[in-house]
């Protein structure tokens, strides 16, 4: 029987939603940033949100608004339990930023209290749960930033309904630059703009795109990976939100990076490299941009998080 806990604190990574052709089937994990969560058992029933650090305190501690709160509450709602649960979250990255935050905040929680319960959940129902937080993010429980987060790794989502999501093995490394310029985008906003029809044509290049970058994924091919990391529907109408999108990421190709693109709904744009040296001369290139016309950004080099969630603290029963 697995042990249960008193305590228990989770680091869960932020993610890179649809790495240009994948939108809403595509995700990759960053090593940093990312969330902590602290979970904890109290005498009194039910769910308690106690503090949010980081962001300037504007998350909601209100259990059915903020999202590390309705994904606990999804998760103990499939138990029957009315177990006493303390939550803390400490956001450790920009909201709004396109790096997964209310995903690392509804994956740290259901991580952090199904091990504080004896581990009653498998991963994949803890997704179930980790989506539930994100529908009251942005209106929709799309998988690409939740599932990165839990599982690790680069990640592709077959089916959200029924959930059929598969992990891809990259056999060569790949370091992710991510830049954020100091604006916030809601992704709700975001979505609501994309068109609901799309023209074959572009369907075609699409679905080549992410089968060749799945293909180059696990055949480890630099080349394919490079050369698939095309979006034609999804960009084009989201990079007229992101102050000098095209001048950003042809710094970032010039660069040496095998792609770019939006980092999930944005602002932040992301580039993939093959090494760390890459990825940091492609950052500084990135922020140069931002610097030329003065808007305050933050970078982020990052190697691919291959374990998902860690346990940083835990106190047993
Ligand atoms: N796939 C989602 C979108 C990710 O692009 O709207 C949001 O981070």
């Amino acid at each position: 029987m697995p042990n249960q806990y008193q305590y228990v604190k989770v680091f869960a990574p932020a993610s890179v939603a649809n790495v240009s052709c994948g939108f809403d089937v595509m995700g990759l994990a960053l090593d940093h940033p990312g969330d902590e969560v602290v979970a904890r058992r109290t005498e009194e029933p039910g769910i308690q949100i106690t503090r949010v650090t980081g962001e300037n305190g504007v998350l909601p501690t209100s259990v059915s608004e903020n999202t590390a709160g309705v994904a606990v509450r999804a998760l103990l709602g499939h138990l029957g339990s009315d177990v006493g649960i303390e939550l803390e979250v400490h956001k450790k990255m920009p909201l709004g930023s396109g790096l997964g935050s209310s995903a690392a905040s509804s994956v740290g929680a259901v991580v952090a209290v199904n091990r504080l319960l004896g581990l009653p959940c498998t991963s994949d129902e803890l997704l179930t749960f980790a989506a539930e937080g994100e529908r009251v993010a942005c209106g929709t429980p799309h998988l690409d930033n939740v599932a990165p987060s839990l599982f690790g790794g680069f990640v592709f989502i077959r089916s959200r309904e029924p959930q059929d999501v598969i992990g891809l093995d990259c056999s060569k490394p790949l370091f992710a630059t991510v830049v954020h310029p100091q604006i916030e985008i809601r992704t709700e906003d975001t979505r609501k703009i994309l068109r609901r029809n799309i023209p074959l044509q572009k369907a075609v290049t699409q679905w080549g795109n992410i089968g060749g970058l799945v293909a180059g994924l696990l055949k480890g091919d630099y080349e394919l990976i490079s050369r698939s990391m095309q979006d034609v529907i999804i960009e084009p109408i989201r990079s007229v939100l992101i102050p000098s999108f095209a001048e950003v990421k042809e710094a970032a190709l010039d660069a040496g990076a095998l792609g770019s693109g939006i980092s999930g709904s944005g602002p932040s744009i992301f580039a993939l490299s093959r090494d760390n040296e890459t990825a940091t001369a492609v950052g500084k290139v990135m922020q140069h941009e931002y610097e030329e016309i003065g808007l305050d950004n933050e970078v982020y080099i990052s190697p691919i998080n291959k374990e998902g969630p860690r346990i940083l603290e835990e106190v047993q029963l």
